[in-house]
C-alpha cells in the first residue's frame, strides 16, 4: 500500500537517497529544504510521486504553510535536515562567535526536527514512524554540532513516549562518515578522509543508500516494536552494546 512520506532536507545527500528509497515503493514523497531550485530539480529527477516543498525548517510560518500543502496524513516523517553549520558559516571569534555557532547548530539539527514534528502532529498517521537523522558525532564530542545531535536523540526518546499510545514510533539513525553529500561543503582533506576511515572496523566510508536502507527499515512493518532507539550505521567507528 502506498504511503505518504515527508523527508526534510530531501534535496541533497542522505535526504535525497532516503526520498529515492521511498519513491521506489511508489510512495508519495515530499521533500523540504531552503533552495527551491535544488528541491524542484531533485523532485523531477526522483520521478514517481515526489514533490518539492520549499521551506526553512527554522521558520515556524514557513513550516506550517509547507505542512498545510501535504495531502492527507503523513505515514513517515524523516527529520533529516541539518549538518555541521561550522563548515558553512564560520562565525567570528569571542563569545559572540561561540553564541552564533551554538545557536546555528542547535537551530539546524534540533529545532528543525522539533518544529516539523510539531507541525505534523495532527497529520501523523496511526501506525506511522518518525525517524531522525542523528550522527556518530553525538557520542564523540564534535562541539556544538555533536551536542545538537545528542539533544536530538534525547528529544526522540521523549517523542517515542508521547507518540507510542498512537502506535507511532520515533527512532534515530546516527550515520558515520558518508562523504558523498554536501555535508562537508568543499570536501575533506585526504588526511582527514583517511583518518575517518581508519576509525571504522570495515575500513571504508558509508554510502547514502546504506543510510536510506536503515531509515526504510525503521519505517517498515518489521520494525513496529522498535522505538526510542538509536541505530548506528557507522562501519563500526563507534560500537554499542
Ligand atoms: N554526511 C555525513 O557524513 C553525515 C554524518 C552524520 C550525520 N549526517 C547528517 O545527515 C543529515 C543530512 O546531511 P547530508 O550529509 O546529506 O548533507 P547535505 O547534503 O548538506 O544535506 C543537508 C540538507 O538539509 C537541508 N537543510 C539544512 N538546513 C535546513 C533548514 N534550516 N531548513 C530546511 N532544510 C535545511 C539542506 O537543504 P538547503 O540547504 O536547501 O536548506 C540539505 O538538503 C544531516 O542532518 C547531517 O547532520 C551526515
Amino acid at each position: 500500500m502506498s504511503r505518504t512520506v515527508l523527508v526534510t532536507g530531501g534535496g541533497s545527500g542522505l535526504g535525497r537517497a532516503i526520498a529515492a528509497r521511498f519513491v521506489q515503493d511508489s510512495d508519495r514523497v515530499y521533500i523540504t529544504g531552503r533552495r527551491t531550485e535544488v528541491l524542484e530539480r531533485t523532485a523531477r529527477e526522483l520521478g514517481g510521486d515526489a514533490h518539492a516543498l520549499p521551506c526553512d525548517g527554522i521558520d515556524p510560518d514557513a513550516v506550517e504553510s509547507a505542512v498545510a500543502r501535504i495531502d492527507g496524513e503523513v505515514d513517515v516523517l524523516v527529520n533529516n535536515a541539518g549538518g555541521n553549520t561550522d563548515f558553512r558559516e564560520p562565525a567570528g571569534g569571542g563569545l559572540k562567535g561561540s553564541l552564533h555557532r551554538w545557536r546555528a547548530n542547535i537551530d539546524a539539527n534540533l529545532i528543525t526536527a522539533a518544529l516539523m514534528t510539531e507541525a505534523c502532529d495532527d497529520k501523523l498517521a496511526r501506525g506511522g514512524a518518525v525517524v531522525h537523522i542523528g550522527s556518530v558525532g553525538a557520542d564523540q564530542g564534535s562541539g556544538a554540532y555533536g551536542s545538537a545531535k545528542a539533544a536530538l536523540a534525547s528529544y526522540s526518546v521523549g517523542l517515542s513516549k508521547q507518540l507510542g499510545p498512537r502506535d507511532i514510533t520515533s527512532n534515530v539513525v546516527a550515520p558515520g562518515y558518508i562523504p558523498d553529500t554536501e555535508f562537508f561543503g568543499s570536501g575533506v582533506s585526504q588526511e582527514r578522509h583517511d583518518h575517518l576511515i581508519s576509525l571504522t572496523a570495515l575500513g571504508r566510508h558509508g554510502f547514502p543508500d546504506e543510510i536510506a536502507g536503515a531509515v526504510h527499515f525503521l519505517a517498515s512493518a518489521d520494525a513496529r516494536f522498535i522505538t526510542g532507539q538509536v541505530i548506528n550505521p557507522n562501519g563500526g567507528a563507534r560500537t554499542t552494546r
